[in-house]
C-alpha cells in the first residue's frame, strides 16, 4: 500500500503539525443577558449554565471571563413587560439600564469588545423585531426606530451593533444614521441569512421575547433556501456591514460555507440557544461527554468557514483551553 493516511495521526505531535484549523477565544464572543436591579444571577432554565445578570454580577462575570482570555461578548437585556411599548421606546430611553450598563462595563474593562443586537423584540409589546399594524409587521417604519436605537447604543459605547431584525434596508439605514451622529468607527455585525428557526426557544424564554401573536416567517429566512442567502449577503455588503453573520450555525453550515466562499469580509455563526441546549441536555443525561462534544462542535463550525461564533459555550471552551 503506497498511500496510509493513518501514518500521519500516529502521534499528537504529528497530528498537532498537520492540523488545519485551529479555535482559539479570540474567535469567540460570549452572549451575556444583564437584567435591571442589583445581586441577580438567574439561572435560564432552558439554557442551564446561562443567567440573567443584574450589571453588579455582569462586571464579576466579565473580569472572570477575560481573565480566561475572552474578550468578546454580546449583551442582551430582559426588559420588564410593563416597559414595553408597539414602538420599543424604551430601546433608545436615556434611562434605559442595559446602555447606562453598556457605558459602565467600558469604563470598567476599555478592551473588550461589546457588541448589541440591535431589534425591537425585547423591547416591543407584540414581541416582533418590527412595528406591528393590523397583524403585518411593518418594514420601512421600522428602520426609523432601528436607527434611533442604533444611535444611543453607540453613544452608550458598543463597539460593534448587531442588526437582528431582518428588515431590508436596515444596515444602510443604521451605516448612515451612525454616520450622521459621527459614530463613523461603531462596526456592524448584520446578522444576513438569519433563519425563521425553531432554535431560539431558550433566548426568547431568556428575555421573554416571544411574538405575542403569529411567527417571524416574513421576515426571517426560509430554512429551505440557501441562495437566497447570496441576496442577503449582496446587499449587507453593499450597505457597510463590517461582518456577515449567518445565524444557526450548526444546521446551516452549507450556508456558513457558501458566504465563506463568496464574500470577503469577516463571517460570523451564531450558535444559537436551542443548539447549544441540545448538547447540555444530553451530557447532563450522559448521552454524551461534554467536554469532547463541546469543542469538537465549535471547531465544525469554524471549519465550515465561521471567522467568529458567538456561542453560550465560549466561557465553558475558554476554561478548557485554561486548562490545558
Ligand atoms: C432578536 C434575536 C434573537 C436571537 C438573537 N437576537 C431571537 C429571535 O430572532 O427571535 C436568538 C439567539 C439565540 O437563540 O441564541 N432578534
Amino acid at each position: 500500500m503506497l498511500r496510509r493516511p493513518r501514518r500521519n495521526r500516529r502521534t499528537a505531535a504529528q497530528r498537532a503539525m498537520i492540523r488545519e484549523t485551529h479555535l482559539t477565544t479570540d474567535h469567540l464572543i460570549y452572549p451575556l443577558f444583564i437584567v435591571d436591579g442589583t445581586n441577580i444571577k438567574d439561572e435560564i432554565t432552558s439554557l442551564p449554565g446561562n443567567f440573567r445578570f443584574s450589571l453588579d454580577k455582569l462586571l464579576l462575570e466579565i473580569e472572570d471571563c477575560i481573565s480566561l482570555g475572552l474578550t468578546n461578548f454580546i449583551l442582551f437585556p430582559a426588559v420588564e413587560e410593563q416597559l414595553k411599548d408597539k414602538t420599543a421606546t424604551y430601546s433608545y430611553d436615556p434611562g434605559n439600564f442595559y446602555l447606562k450598563a453598556a457605558s459602565e462595563i467600558k469604563a470598567r474593562f476599555p478592551d473588550c469588545c461589546l457588541i448589541s443586537d440591535v431589534a425591537m423584540d425585547p423591547y416591543s409589546s407584540d414581541g416582533h423585531d418590527g412595528l406591528v399594524e393590523n397583524g403585518k409587521i411593518l418594514n420601512d417604519p421600522t428602520l426609523p426606530i432601528l436607527g434611533k436605537m442604533a444611535v444611543a447604543q453607540a453613544q452608550a459605547g458598543f463597539d460593534i451593533l448587531g442588526p437582528s431584525d431582518m428588515m431590508d434596508g436596515r444596515v444602510g439605514y443604521i451605516r448612515e444614521a451612525l454616520d450622521l451622529a459621527g459614530f463613523t468607527d461603531t462596526g456592524i455585525m448584520s446578522y444576513t441569512a438569519k433563519y425563521a428557526s425553531a432554535f431560539y426557544g431558550p433566548f426568547r424564554d431568556a428575555l421573554g421575547s416571544a411574538p405575542k401573536s403569529g411567527d417571524k416567517k416574513t421576515y426571517q429566512m426560509d430554512p429551505a433556501n440557501k441562495r437566497e442567502a447570496l441576496i442577503e449577503a449582496e446587499l449587507d455588503t453593499s450597505e457597510g456591514a463590517d461582518f456577515l453573520m449567518v445565524k444557526p450555525a450548526l444546521n446551516y453550515l452549507d450556508v456558513i460555507h457558501l458566504l465563506k466562499e463568496n464574500f470577503e469580509l469577516p463571517i460570523a455563526a451564531y450558535h444559537v440557544s436551542g443548539e447549544c441546549a441540545m448538547l447540555i441536555a444530553a451530557a447532563q443525561n450522559g448521552w454524551l461527554d461534554y467536554n469532547q462534544a463541546m469543542p469538537e462542535t465549535l471547531m465544525s463550525i469554524h471549519r465550515a468557514g465561521a471567522d467568529v461564533i458567538l456561542t453560550y459555550f465560549a466561557k465553558d471552551f475558554a476554561k478548557l483551553k485554561d486548562g490545558e
